[in-house]
């Protein structure tokens, strides 16, 4: 058996041989672009659903269409991607989480143009840090990222200690009848609470996937939200995990896994410990709502390793610029609800309805309704974001290009590290510090994209 020092040192060729979905390793620093398309494809998601027209990425667009692969980035070394639209409407890549240049980050009209069909975009930028991140398109979200284009990024870190398998879930739902044709992408009603939900739940776009691992073994499971609606409250029904990183930032400790809140836009990464005896199932539960589901399941192949889930620490932290409270300028958000003028529906933002506002301006993301930033801030400052949800709905509020930290919080006793998406609980008040040290116009709203799109958007200007 191999000892507990073995166990951080072993081979990463081995921990990426048992990932669940397809896998894109960047090479080296030369930085040879990906060629990522997204294109149109027909194929059956749930096993009893009939065939579906999803939309998904693809590294080789001549291979039989499947879920969006799983890109793997280093940190601080460059990456590139040749970004070719095969869709029959406008797209574009943003990066969701990566602390990258403005003009990569994939906003149409605000940090590049629209990539029309038969057009192609060159993404190049060097990740800054480590960690489980998503690419998403930022244009007719609702439908494009609702018909499929979601996908995981893995950044990884030469210091990442080396487990006996590395698993990747991207959860999400599908809006689909039966017959597996596509219902409408939302429901007014609904879009004014908590969102419009799917009718297949599916990881990997597999209806609750059985997923072998090593018996015995320690495996780092990355879990990426990248359902436009579902918040998700996870926990593992037969082995014991420790929590080492949220929103691709390592927790100063490994936590004990109970029950995890993870909502649109949001990453975990969790270490399990399988059981011993081979064909042993653990299982990944949604706790969330009246009836407990299977979200996927792992079970134990081989024979069995004798790890510790003692044995496991804390990742390497990335590094963030050091927040100044004494200087801190204080910005009020109030995320509330609206009646405002709805304006009409539109490719890349709104949705026909207006339902939400922040700081009393509801505003869909869309240049055909231009708005100015909600806040200029100076670059390198320190701030404070006083966050107010004055609904009694969560919103995830996302914030590109930049990382903040929660400092307080009048519904909650522990807090998470830095993050780029924060999940703010119905009536919650909180506290965020953020050092505003990329230069651009940066978006901020809700990750329930009904919510985005009917008026919980707005950009920062920092420069
Ligand atoms: Cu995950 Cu504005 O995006
Ligand atoms: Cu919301």
């Amino acid at each position: 058996p191999l000892s507990r020092r073995t166990l951080l040192k072993g081979s990463a060729a081995a921990a990426c041989a048992a990932l669940g979905a397809g896998l894109a390793r960047h090479a080296g620093a030369s930085a040879a672009p990906v060629p990522l398309t997204a294109r149109p494809a027909r194929l059956s998601i749930g096993a009893a659903t009939g065939p579906s027209d999803v939309m998904t990425y693809s590294l080789d667009d001549t291979a039989e269409a499947a879920p969006p692969p799983v890109l793997r980035m280093r940190k601080g070394e460059p990456f590139a991607a040749r970004f070719t639209n095969h869709l029959a409407e406008p797209s574009t890549v943003h990066w969701h989480g990566l602390r990258i240049d403005n003009a990569m980050d994939g906003v149409p009209e605000l940090t590049q143009p629209y990539v029309y069909p038969g057009d192609g975009f060159d993404y190049r930028f060097t990740p800054p840090d480590a960690g489980t991140f998503w690419y998403h398109p930022h244009c007719n979200t609702l439908e494009q990222m609702g018909r499929g284009l979601t996908g995981v990024i893995v950044v990884e870190d030469p210091n990442d200690p080396v487990f006996d398998a590395e698993i990747v879930l991207n959860l999400r739902d599908w809006r689909l009848r039966p017959d597996g044709t596509f219902l409408e992408t939302f429901k007014p009603r609904d879009a004014a609470r908590s969102g419009t939900f799917g009718t297949l739940r599916t990881a990997n776009w597999r209806d609750a996937p059985v997923i072998d691992a090593p018996a015995g073994g320690l495996v780092r499971l990355r879990l990426a939200a990248t359902d436009v609606t579902r918040i998700y409250t996870l926990g593992l029904k037969g082995a014991a995990a420790v929590v080492v990183s949220l929103d691709g930032h390592a927790t100063p400790a490994p936590l004990p896994l109970d029950q995890l809140d993870l909502a649109p836009g949001q990453r975990a990464d969790l270490v399990v410990h399988m059981p011993e005896v081979e064909g042993t199932v653990v299982t990944l539960t949604n706790f969330r709502g009246s009836n407990p589901w299977t979200v996927a399941s792992l079970r134990t192949v081989g024979a069995a390793a004798r790890r510790d889930l003692r044995d496991v620490r804390a990742l390497t932290p990335n590094h963030l610029a050091p927040f100044d409270a004494s200087s801190a300028t204080r910005i009020p958000l109030d995320f509330t609800a609206t009646a405002e003028h709805a304006p009409a529906p539109s490719l890349c933002g709104s949705i026909g309805y207006t339902f939400w506002a922040i700081n009393k301006v509801p505003w869909q993301g869309d240049t055909a309704d231009p708005m100015g930033p909600l806040a200029e801030l100076k670059l390198g400052k320190s701030y404070i974001l006083e966050m107010a949800n004055r609904t009694p709905h969560a919103h995830p509020i996302h914030l590109h290009g930049l990382a903040f930290t929660l400092l307080s919080s009048n519904k909650r006793t522990s807090l998470p590290p830095p993050t780029d998406t924060i999940l703010l609980q119905p009536d919650e008040q909180a506290e965020l510090s953020l050092v505003a040290d990329n230069p651009g116009d940066w978006m901020l709203h809700c990750h329930i994209i009904e919510h985005q799109k009917s008026g919980m958007s707005a950009y920062f200007r920092v420069g």
